[in-house]
């Protein structure tokens, strides 16, 4: 007989199938609820990437039966100017949500705007408030981005507790929650960044690695233990043709190839995704995984926070 080895290749987590189930949830939650919760979404200017997630966020709301409110201010918005709208919002007894959609331009000052928004409204939970009852274990609005990739490891019943999960990437947007988060649920936990030495080293010894740096294919099969569940919450434009041939195989190579011709670029993630396909035990793809987590937790987070500030019991 000949031995044959065949290559196991990596079980494939599917965002859109997870965001759906959660997005089912919160409608059906939504038509039970005595008032439609109502998210408003802010944005400053015309940064391309920044209008498609915006108007996804828009458009999710009112397929779930939220009232969305989309306040888009021009670019040399000053920051009274903008802290007034936001002062507007958290004074609205029917606005549930606030989210200010990030980067503001150079002249805002960011910090400032997030610590006005009021935390009960902090749909993005990236107010201090929340941050640190996160970090301290109280009950909180989170990020949604790394909440979403809970809700990932969750749906496939992926173990947690006593895992160890290496986070490549040390944001306030995703490294440092998400660290906070798989702390809770009891992994035992690394954070690695662009400073770390000996990066392979740290992150082939994690059994869940989540990369979230922002450098398209950065993670290659040497930084992963064989078998590891990989979370890749990059989205990075890509158009390097050549290059493309190392990143997709022959099922996946011909398809970018026409979207890089016909748009430009294609989506990749942190992760390089063909070595990722041979060495994980399950990966989550870009497009079509963390990605759509964000918008659906952010609908979560809205009706959460409407239940919470409206029928609070005082
Ligand atoms: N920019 C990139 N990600 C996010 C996010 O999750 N929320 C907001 N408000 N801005 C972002």
């Amino acid at each position: 007989m000949i031995a044959e080895t065949i290559k196991k290749r990596a079980k494939i987590l599917s965002g859109k199938e997870v965001a759906e189930a959660i997005k089912g949830k919160v409608a059906e939650e939504v038509r039970n609820l005595p008032f439609r919760p109502c998210l408003a979404a802010v944005r400053v200017g015309e940064d391309a990437a920044s209008k498609v997630y915006v108007s996804n966020k828009v458009r999710t709301s009112e397929e779930l039966g939220l009232i969305s409110e989309h306040r888009h201010l021009p670019a040399e918005t000053t920051q009274e100017e903008l802290l007034n709208l936001v002062q507007e919002l958290n004074r609205r007894d029917d606005v549930d949500g606030i989210l200010v959609q990030l980067p503001l331009p150079k002249q805002i000052n960011e910090k400032e705007i997030l610590e006005t928004i009021n935390p009960e409204k902090d749909v993005d939970g990236f107010h201090p408030v929340n941050v640190g009852r996160l970090a301290s274990g109280q009950n909180a609005l989170v990020p949604c981005t790394p909440a979403g990739v809970i809700e990932i490891l969750r749906y496939y019943d992926i173990e947690i507790a006593e895992k160890h999960a290496v986070i490549v990437g040390r944001s306030n947007i995703v490294g440092k929650p998400m660290a906070m988060l798989l702390l809770r649920e009891n992994a035992t936990v690394t954070i690695c960044h662009s400073r770390t030495k000996n990066l392979a080293e740290i992150t082939s010894q994690a059994d869940i690695l989540v990369a979230a740096i922002g450098r398209a294919g950065f993670i290659g099969g040497e930084h992963i233990k064989q078998g590891a569940v990989v979370i890749d919450v990059g989205i990075n434009n890509f158009s390097d043709k050549d290059l493309a041939r190392e990143f997709f195989d022959e099922s996946e190579i011909e398809k970018r190839l026409k979207t890089i011709e016909k748009r430009g670029f294609t989506l990749v993630g942190d992760v390089n995704p063909k070595e990722a396909m041979e060495k994980a035990g399950a990966f989550t793809p870009v497009p079509g995984g963390v990605g759509l987590l964000t918008v659906a937790m952010l609908m979560k987070n809205t009706v959460e926070a409407a239940k919470m500030r409206r029928l609070k019991e005082n």
